[in-house]
């Protein structure tokens, strides 16, 4: 019998648990030539901000053993143009589109939300208060200020708010739970992990800000970790995601405690790991006899119930 994979998360109904991760996948909708869209359980952005902005200097990306860096630096066309094209044609997929934000400040956050409250077509806003790529201190790290991002965007937005957390802190499990207490309806554990490389052939870093954010199967045992922790201390869904390749690396995340899983590496080194990712999941729940994807969320963890 065919496992039943749907979802509701944070009152968001998914055919699925695997969603693009933030950045790796454009704006969500112009893979459609090379992967069915509406198999995916739904979309979330590249990040937003208020104005458009250009990104960082080249180099942005270097291979590591086992992933990569990144320091893209939240280039975006900014909310205006992003309403006006990418949101109609990610309207059409007929998957939940969750959209990515972030800002240089508060009111940053808030303006962009509040703009894309007067749009349909929007089933939930991830806030991005983890990038580490940019010059200024990751959001995450400033506990107030991520306290009055969440709730400022809360009063604003009319979708559910996942708030995505950098895993470079000292307790994961306390910064879900500051987020839950600001009102986040969910998080995304984890974003990037702040790294570097350096070319030894010319004495220079491999990125042109130093650092960037490191991805991709390397890290997968480290956001394992963050997510199994937040599960038992927030009664909030999460959303697992770092170095996903396959069924089985989601089937991690979900044993763990996550709801969803967003896959980003895997999916720039061919889109169509997507739905590789998604097929996996569901033979082994098939080969296991698990009826429900809902049945394993958070079963290797014995002080919260299964739902
Ligand atoms: C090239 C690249 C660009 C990214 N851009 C964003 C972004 O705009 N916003 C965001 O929240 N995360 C961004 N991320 C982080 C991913 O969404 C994801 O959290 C991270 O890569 C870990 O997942 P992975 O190992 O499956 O890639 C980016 C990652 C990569 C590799």
């Amino acid at each position: 019998m065919k496992p039943n994979l749907n979802i509701n998360f944070a009152g968001i109904k998914l055919k699925n648990p695997v969603l693009t991760a933030s950045g790796t996948f454009g704006y969500g909708y112009e893979l459609a030539d090379l992967i069915s869209l509406k198999k995916l359980g739904g979309i979330v952005t590249k990040t937003i901000t208020l104005e458009p902005k250009p990104g960082n200097a080249q180099p942005r990306i270097a291979e590591v053993e086992g992933g990569m860096l990144n320091t893209i630096g939240l280039q975006n066309i900014g909310v205006k143009a992003f309403v006006e094209e990418p949101l109609e044609n990610l309207k059409k997929i007929g998957v939940p589109v969750i959209v990515s934000v972030a800002g240089a400040a508060l009111n940053e956050y808030i303006e962009t939300v509040k703009i894309l409250s007067k749009f349909k077509g929007i089933d939930g806003i991830e806030l991005n208060l983890s990038c580490p790529n940019l010059k200024k201190k990751i959001v995450c790290h400033d506990l107030p200020l991520m306290q009055d991002v969440i709730k400022g965007v809360k009063k604003v937005s009319k979708v559910p708010v996942i708030a995505k957390l950098s895993p470079l802190v000292t307790d994961i499990s306390e910064l879900a739970l500051a987020a839950q207490k600001s009102g986040a309806d969910a998080v995304t554990l984890a974003n990037t992990y702040p790294a570097m490389a350096i070319d030894v052939k010319t004495f220079k870093p491999k990125l042109s800000t130093v650092k960037g954010g490191m991805s991709g199967a390397c890290v997968k045992p480290m956001s394992v970790r963050c997510v199994y922790d937040a599960y038992q201390n927030i009664k909030i869904p999460i959303i697992g995601c770092g170095g996903i390749m396959t069924g089985e690396d989601a089937l991690e995340f979900l044993l763990a405690g996550a709801t969803l899983v967003s896959v980003g590496t895997a999916s720039l080194v061919s889109p169509e790991n997507l739905i590789k990712v998604i097929d996996g999941i569901e033979n082994i729940l098939k080969e296991k006899k698990v009826k429900s994807v809902k049945e394993i969320i958070g079963f290797l963890n014995t002080t919260r119930n299964a739902c």
